[in-house]
Order: structure tokens, then C-alpha cells, then sequence
């Protein structure tokens, strides 16, 4: 797919949320919470961010809240100026147009760390994800921390795509439309270190989600405790997630710290 198509593909979804309705929502993701915890609980608490496909700004502006100073881009015109309109009157958000994969418009070792929040798995090329991978590098300071989430192999997707029901990542690495990739965790933080960038901590996340979207027999189920506010859905999020987080979830949180020379 072409780089420009899939730019519209964006500023269309962002201007009408149908796949992904979350992003167009103000909370942030809950992985970015989880790795708020973590930089606080390393004293990085008034930290430099730069977040890659920001989208309408749910995370730059949740972490600026928390006395982060924030940056944040994306290719979609469309979801720059909804994050803009939305960071008014709050500090330390500045919000741009850029492409992830041509040279990010920063200088290198400028920030504590580096948000890709389900953004790089949307670049549809791999040559356009190594390169957004080596400019996350580059901008950040020695030490620093790069932050990443992403849709991935699970045991149960490896399963499925072991009796055929699951398309496998080598044959898809030029998908038809933007939805991301699953990539697998293991070659996935091997490439990070091959950039110097060192694997810290990883967590899955979500059970509830990835057995809504793999297992069809429990959809509408795992549709309803997803988004329901009762108390007992809540509860059979929390017991879902606990007894199924390693066999069963929908995305990994890594994070990986710029080696020091
Ligand atoms: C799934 S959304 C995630 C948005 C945001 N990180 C969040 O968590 O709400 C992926 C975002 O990446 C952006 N994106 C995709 N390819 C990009 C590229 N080459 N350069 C900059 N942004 C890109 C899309 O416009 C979209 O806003």
C-alpha cells in the first residue's frame, strides 16, 4: 500500500472513528499508565517526552497533566489539529505535523523518553519501521527510555495461526489496509537491542480484548464485560485478566533503555 493512501486511510479514521474507536477517546491507554508508575517509581517523574503517532493527543496530554513537558506528532493533519484543540490551555503540550518515517524534526539526545503507542505496528512498510525505530534512538538521551506497545503472538494467537486461523506476520508484511500487526515479541525486542536499545521490563495486557477478538464462540460475551461500567464486568475484566494475562492477551508493553556508551 502506498504511503500517501495509508496517510488518508488516517486522517479518515480520525475524522470518523470506526476500527479504532479508543483512540479517539480522552483516556489514555492503560499501558501508558503502567509505564507512568514506572518513571515515577524511577524518580522520572518531571521527564521530557516525545510521543510518535500521537494521534488526538489522549496520552501527551494525560502525562502532561502529571507534570511531564510533552511532544508529540503524527502524519494525520486532521489528528493534530483535533490534539491541539483538545491541549488548549494546558502546559508543556507542543503538538506537530511529522512522518515517522522521514527524519523526525528533533535533535539527537533530547529526550528521558519516547512514547510509540501503538503507532510503529501501523507503518505498513518495514523499511518505514526500522527507520521510525533508529530515529526513536537517535532522540533520545543515553539511558533514556522508549516505551512500546503493540498488538502480539500470544500463545493462543500462536495457536490459532498453527491450525491455519491466524494469518502469520512473515505473510502479511505488506498488509491491505492500516489495522496493526501482531509481531512477535521475541525477533520484535531482538531488533530493539540490534539498535542498542535494551529490553527493561515487559508485561502483556489486556486478556479481555484478545479473547473477544480470537476466540468467536466468546465474542459477544467479552464484547459486553469490554465495555461495560457495572461492578460484576468489572470484576470479570479483573479475573480475566489475571488468570489469562500469559496465554491470552491482546497486547505487550515493553520497555527498552538506550544503551550508555
Ligand atoms: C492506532 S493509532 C495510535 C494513536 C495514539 N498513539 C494513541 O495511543 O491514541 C496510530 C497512529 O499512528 C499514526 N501514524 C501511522 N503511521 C504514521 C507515520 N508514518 N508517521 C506518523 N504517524 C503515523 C496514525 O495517524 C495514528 O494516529
Amino acid at each position: 500500500m502506498e504511503h500517501d493512501k495509508q496517510r488518508q486511510l488516517w486522517d479518515e479514521e480520525h475524522r470518523k472513528p470506526t476500527a479504532l474507536k479508543a483512540m479517539d477517546s480522552h483516556d489514555p491507554s492503560n499501558s501508558v499508565q503502567k509505564f507512568w508508575q514506572f518513571l515515577v517509581e524511577g524518580r522520572y517523574a518531571r521527564a521530557h517526552g516525545i510521543e510518535m503517532g500521537c494521534g488526538k493527543g489522549r496520552n501527551v496530554i494525560w502525562l502532561a497533566k502529571r507534570g511531564a513537558t510533552m511532544e508529540g506528532f503524527d502524519f494525520s493533519e486532521v489528528a493534530i489539529a483535533e490534539a491541539k484543540r483538545r491541549a488548549e490551555g494546558i502546559n508543556g503540550v507542543s503538538l506537530q505535523v511529522a512522518d515517522a518515517t522521514h527524519g523526525w524534526p528533533y535533535e539527537s539526545n533530547y529526550f528521558d523518553f519516547g512514547i510509540d503507542c501503538f503507532a510503529s505496528t501501523d507503518i505498513e512498510s518495514s523499511v518505514g519501521r526500522t527507520f521510525a525505530l533508529t530515529e526513536m534512538k537517535r532522540v533520545l538521551k543515553p539511558g533514556g527510555y522508549a516505551f512500546v506497545t503493540f498488538p502480539y503472538m500470544s500463545p493462543l494467537r500462536r495457536l490459532k495461526a498453527g491450525l491455519g486461523l491466524y494469518k502469520p506476520y512473515a505473510n502479511i508484511s505488506e498488509p491491505e489496509n492500516f489495522y496493526q500487526f501482531a509481531l512477535p515479541v521475541k525477533e520484535t525486542i531482538a531488533t530493539f537491542k540490534r539498535h542498542e536499545l535494551m529490553p527493561v521490563y515487559k508485561q502483556p495486557l489486556d486478556a479481555v480484548k484478545g479473547l473477544k477478538d480470537e476466540v468467536s464462540l466468546l465474542t459477544p460475551f467479552f464484547r459486553w464485560a469490554y465495555k461495560s461500567r457495572s461492578l460484576f464486568a468489572k470484576g470479570i475484566r479483573f479475573g480475566t485478566n489475571l488468570l489469562f494475562q500469559l496465554v491470552a492477551s491482546h497486547v505487550m508493553l515493553a520497555v527498552f533503555q538506550k544503551y550508555e556508551k
